[in-house]
């Protein structure tokens, strides 16, 4: 019997060995393939600093890349080349293969002709693709001789050491999440000056040296021979047309790259290796609005002190895709038809901002009056420059036919006027607040996939490799067992982990969360989906544990993965941390940190929460829930926001959790169809919900928000007793009403409708003008029509600044 077993387990070993194509780990040789389906199948650097391999970049799409093997603390991984970045090739059956003769292939699942390739030919027969301790992945032939490197074609990325010359370019990516080309580019123009450039789809301009000095005025020189830059391990960087800068922290030698951002700002940046996080050590462009094209068309830009930069939407315009500014905006007027001696249009005055370039004219001393006449005599013309020159002594008139590079400044002493329909300006448009919303996710590189990776540990050098030699050999063999097991049985089910998360957080084991919670001990919360528990993990960190119901998890390990890697990626000080999770069978466990005051429910009619308390909820709730909606990552819904998904910290700071029920949205706004079944709790849940005809948007959220708010300051359920079916608002209706009766309505401060509505028994003084303006901000997110409400981040805005719209 035992011999049988031995015996078994050599067969499975060589037929695993025949079966498998290449597992690679330190060179890919002629004739063979790393395969996007075998998540072992990856090119490491002998020090294991990096990995080449496929990349997620998105649902079931992945690039051959090259990245630092360890993860930063967040999870985030950061890509230093792609091969195929602007073709993205399949999850299955994509391959990269080097063949006979010693090309290079990248192949898409079901196409014929190659995605990729570099065109080399091996004479030697016997040429290798290795990835080098400098992150350089290169093709050797056997005497020595290079064939190919990755160093030799960047993507938005330069290594140390690695030269950027006459034939190559940074290129920054398109988003934070989207690796594709994006419009700037770091490159050496034809003059020899290294510079930034802007090359959007339809205009292109350098923003770097500053376009207004000469090249020798910026410190460059045009005279250079040769054309290539390099930054040293050091931190020392030097170019061939004299520029030369140190990083802030030359001499030492952590990692370093430098990258062309997203932003269009280019930065060196240092490891901090204790904190697993990129630091920048070196900008080129220290105000970000400098640099064009950044906010897009119909768009300003101002450098915020606390924000870095923000784009903001020109008045009566909107975004057209609100993930990524450089889109611009778009008119929600229609533009006038160009009719002669029609006066259509009107002017909207902006005061302290410019738009740089694309004028359609120049017409210096002249009065107000003749330049308005003049732009609307001009049916391009979208807006003028109006300002005062000291030295002439004169205004100076710019109609432009393009509105881009828009930036606003208190510096700036001049003024801008935007054409706009009279009709539009007449309506009731007027008073709908101008949108904004700053993007800062400049730096670290935000996307986190699904994985493909080893599970990293901290062990350095070859002690590491040994240990990851062990562990591989390990798990092959298991895998062998498994897969003979499986064979045998000519069963068709996936082993156990299959897919790995490669999140920032941990992976625990059930029988490590079963002790933590003392087997399920202390129940803290139960909810639709869900069983909460409180724990202590092994490093004595408190945590609730949340078991969730085998019926609300039939969903498969792969999906639990994705969402679980959403999760991971969402990061504010008003949302719930979460640390970890569990994937073992049936049970399907989130860990979080543990909230010691419990939830707003809780809380709801005890006396530690005074009014500031309360104000402070509604602030901090707005910003959680405004982050989940729109800055930066993925368009999050929650689905089911109400005092119990609220918990209060020490300091009884609200965090929003329980993600639950939220389902991800597309970035346009299709997604809605997957809401087939209304979500939430009755009281809370927004009117959409209950008319399959309206669509879900981030508006529920709105709504549930409001709710959430009047019964904090009213101390009302927002429910009857009578638990009536069907849909209907007694408490918001109450409000209205007593706002409503009170003659003297919202106007001005003779606010005696407040006292009908607040808690009495709430104890202490309450500012009435934040107290008026909560409940009206609360009314608006409690409107029936989803229009009508505001999103998140305006509520933030209007609790914030008082609100005037
Ligand atoms: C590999 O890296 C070393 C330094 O780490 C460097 O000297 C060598 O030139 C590199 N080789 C290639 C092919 O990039
Ligand atoms: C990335 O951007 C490119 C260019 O705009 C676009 O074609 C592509 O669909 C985008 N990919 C994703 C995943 O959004
Ligand atoms: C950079 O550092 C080197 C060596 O410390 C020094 O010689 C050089 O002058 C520095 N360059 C700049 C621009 O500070
Ligand atoms: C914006 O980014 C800068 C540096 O990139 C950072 O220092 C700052 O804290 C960020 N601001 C916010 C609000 O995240
Ligand atoms: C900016 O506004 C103009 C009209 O004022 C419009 O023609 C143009 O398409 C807008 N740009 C974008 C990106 O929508
Ligand atoms: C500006 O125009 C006014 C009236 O047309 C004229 O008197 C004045 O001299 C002009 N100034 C300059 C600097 O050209
Ligand atoms: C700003 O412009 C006004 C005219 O609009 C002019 O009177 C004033 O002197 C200017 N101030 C500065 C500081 O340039
Ligand atoms: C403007 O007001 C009219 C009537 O007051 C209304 O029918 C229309 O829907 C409003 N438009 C918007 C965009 O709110």
């Amino acid at each position: 019997m035992h011999l049988l077993v031995h015996l078994l387990i050599l067969v499975s070993l060589i037929l695993c060995l025949a079966s498998s194509s290449s597992s690679s780990l330190s060179a890919l040789k002629l004739d063979s393939s790393l395969s996007v389906d075998n998540k072992d199948d990856f090119l490491i650097s002998q020090d294991s600093v990096f990995t080449a391999g496929f990349y997620s970049v998105g649902e079931n799409v992945f690039c051959f890349s090259i990245w630092f093997t360890n993860p930063l603390f967040n999870g985030d991984r950061t890509v230093v080349w792609m091969a195929n970045r602007d073709a993205p090739v399949n999850g299955k059956r994509s391959k990269l293969s080097l063949s006979k003769t010693g090309n290079l292939i990248l192949q898409d699942a079901d196409q014929e002709l190659p995605i990729w390739t570099t065109r080399t030919r091996d004479t030697t027969g016997s040429a290798e693709l290795r990835l080098n301790n400098s992150g350089n992945l290169y093709l050797q032939s056997k005497d020595e001789q290079i064939l190919w490197q990755s160093f030799g074609s960047p993507t938005d990325t330069l290594l140390p050491n690695q030269p950027l010359t006459k034939d190559a370019m940074l290129v920054s990516s398109r988003s934070q999440t989207n690796y594709s080309s994006g419009f700037y580019r770091l490159i050496f123009d034809n003059d020899n000056v290294l510079r930034l450039v802007y090359s959007g789809p339809e205009v292109t301009g350098v923003y770097w040296p500053n376009p207004e000095l000469r090249a020798w005025d910026s410190g460059r020189s045009t005279y250079g021979s040769e054309r290539t830059a390099t930054i040293d391990p050091f931190g020392r960087f030097i170019s061939s047309d004299g520029l030369f800068f140190n990083a802030s922290d030359d001499g030492g030698q952590p990692m370093r790259r430098l990258t062309m951002d997203v932003d269009g700002n280019v930065r060196v940046y240092s490891l901090d290796e204790g904190n697993r996080m990129w630091r920048v050590t070196w900008q080129a462009l220290a105000q970000t609005c400098a640099i064009h094209g950044s906010c897009g068309e119909n768009s300003t830009c101002s450098n915020e002190p606390n924000y870095g930069r923000k784009c903001t939407c020109l008045p009566y315009h909107k975004m057209v895709n609100r993930a990524d500014w450089s889109y611009g905006c778009e008119p929600e007027f229609r533009s006038s038809s160009c009719v002669d001696g029609e006066d259509k249009d009107d002017f909207l005055h902006l005061q302290h901002f410019d738009f740089y370039g694309y004028d359609l004219k120049y017409l210096p001393n002249t009065t107000l009056d003749v330049c308005m006449k003049e732009c609307k005599n001009m049916c391009n013309c979208k807006g003028f420059q109006y300002k005062f020159d000291k030295k002439q002594g004169i205004f100076l008139c710019y109609p432009k036919f393009l509105l881009l590079n828009g930036f606003g400044s208190v510096s700036f002493n001049g003024s801008f006027y935007l054409k706009v329909p009279t009709s539009a300006l007449s309506s009731n448009y007027t008073k709908k607040p101008i949108q904004q919303l700053e993007l800062n996710c400049s730096g670290i590189a935000r996307e986190v996939q699904l994985a493909r990776v080893y599970d990293q540990k901290k062990e350095q050098g070859s002690i590491k490799f040994l240990l990851l030699f062990t562990y591989v050999f390990g798990a092959f063999e298991i895998i062998c067992i498994v897969y003979f097991f499986y064979k045998t049985r000519k069963s068709v089910t996936k082993p156990e982990g299959y897919l790995q998360v490669a999140t920032g957080f941990e992976r625990f084991s059930y029988a490590d969360l079963k002790k933590a919670s003392e087997n399920f001990k202390t129940e803290i919360g139960r909810g639709g989906g869900a069983v909460v528990y409180k724990g202590v993990l092994s490093d004595n960190r408190v945590a609730a544990i949340k078991c969730l119901k085998e019926s609300d998890s039939n969903q498969g390990e792969a999906e639990f993965l994705a969402e679980v890697s959403t999760l991971g990626r969402l990061n504010h000080m008003n949302l719930i941390n979460i640390w970890g999770y569990c994937a073992e069978g049936k049970h399907k466990i989130l860990v979080y940190e543990y909230m010691e005051n419990g939830s707003l429910a809780e809380n709801l009619h005890s006396n530690k929460l005074d009014w500031d308390k309360r104000f402070e909820i509604a602030v901090g709730t707005a910003k959680g829930l405004a982050y989940l909606h729109e800055e930066c990552l993925e368009w999050v819904l929650h689905c089911d926001v109400k005092p119990h998904n609220i918990l209060l910290d020490q300091d009884y700071s609200p965090k929003v959790a329980d993600f639950g029920l939220s389902k991800f949205l597309d970035r346009d706004g299709r997604g809605n169809s997957e809401f087939t079944k209304a979500r939430g709790t009755r009281g809370y849940m927004a009117p959409e919900w209950f008319f399959v005809s309206l669509p879900i948007t981030s508006k529920v959220d709105v709504y549930s928000y409001g709710v959430v708010m009047l019964e904090m300051i009213t101390g009302k359920s927002p429910q009857r007793g009578d638990q009536s079916g069907g849909y209907e608002r007694p408490m918001v209706k109450w409000v209205q009403e007593k706002v409503g009766t009170t003659a003297d309505g919202y106007d001005d401060m003779s606010t005696s409708w407040i006292e009908a509505i607040v808690d009495s028994r709430v104890e202490g003084e309450y500012d009435r003008i934040r107290m008026g303006t909560l409940i009206k901000v609360a009314l608006q997110c409690a409107e029936e029509h989803k229009d009508a409400r505001p999103t998140m981040s305006q509520v933030v805005d209007m609790l914030l600044h008082g609100d005037d719209c």
